[in-house]
């Protein structure tokens, strides 16, 4: 085994949620090992920052704009892609309310993205994978939040369960076809999605999970990016059904 098993040329890959945070991060990384990275989500602007980000790596990169939740469009994007080898399902929301005060329309906003956005890019990726007969990588984007519960949290971890077991159950299910499928349970990352307080308790909140772990730090979105990059490459060939947790060796707080 060289490390040549990280190098990704001649392969496509499609990554949701590529305008910002983590979703770029792992465009980026992903078109730096050499694949053509297709990027989606529904920030235009966000998207076309990504885009320059890799052209002027010298990657090569094709933006979708699109909302996981409309099947139709995420299968339109699937096709217009053409041969894909490897998803990384990014594109997620943060929601809070106590259980007492969840609505319906919180709970179902939170599940369509976080859930069923992730249900339908699989899908469309696997159907077009199978039917060209090639193997491939899905990764999926669960969170620490699955491993324990917190206030508020009711809605964005029961989502972020369902797509861990909608990883495992895949996994079962496509690896006959030689189509791995993996999540990645990220700790506390710095990105858009927690940088939601003014500068002096956005500080307090960044210091105090750097204590709490025992690297001292919080994390970037490079490092999911390296976890996304080895699950899709094939260094971790003989992988599927599992989750890895890029978290700084702690779990959530709560
Ligand atoms: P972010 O808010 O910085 O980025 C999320 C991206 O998803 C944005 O570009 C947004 O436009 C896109 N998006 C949202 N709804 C969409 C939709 N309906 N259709 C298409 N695109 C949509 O968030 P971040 O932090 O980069 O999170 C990425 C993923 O990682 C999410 O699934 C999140 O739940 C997960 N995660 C993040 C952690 C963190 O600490 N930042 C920790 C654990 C998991």
């Amino acid at each position: 085994m060289s490390l040549t098993a990280y190098d990704l040329t001649g392969r496509s890959a499609f990554v949701t949620g590529a305008a910002g945070g983590i979703g770029r991060a792992c465009a980026a990384l992903l078109a730096t090992a050499g694949a053509t990275v297709h990027c989606a989500d529904l920030d235009e602007e966000g998207l076309l920052e990504t885009r320059r980000l890799i052209t002027e790596a010298g990657g090569a990169s094709h933006v979708h704009l699109l909302d996981v939740t409309d099947r139709s469009r995420v299968g339109a994007a699937v096709s217009e892609a053409g041969d894909l080898d490897i998803l990384a399902a990014v594109a997620g929301i943060m929601h809070t309310s106590s259980v007492l005060e969840t609505s319906d329309e919180d709970l179902d906003r939170v599940l369509a993205v976080n859930f069923k956005g992730v249900l339908y890019t699989c899908q469309e990726v696997a159907r077009s994978m199978i039917a060209r007969g090639a193997p491939g990588s899905l990764i999926t984007m669960a969170s620490g939040a699955v491993d324990s519960a917190g206030p508020g949290l009711l809605c964005y971890s029961a989502a972020k369960a369902a797509v861990v077991q909608l990883t495992k159950t895949l996994a079962t299910e496509l690896g006959p076809h030689a189509i791995r499928v993996n999540a990645v349970a990220p700790g506390w990352i710095r990105t858009p999605m927690t940088a939601r307080h003014d500068a002096d308790r956005q500080q307090r909140v960044e210091a105090t999970m750097a204590r709490i772990s025992p690297l001292g730090r919080v994390g970037e979105p490079e490092d999911v990016a390296h976890t996304v990059l080895h699950l899709a490459s094939d260094a971790s060939a003989f992988m599927t059904g599992q989750i890895l947790r890029p978290n700084g060796g702690v779990a959530m707080p709560w």
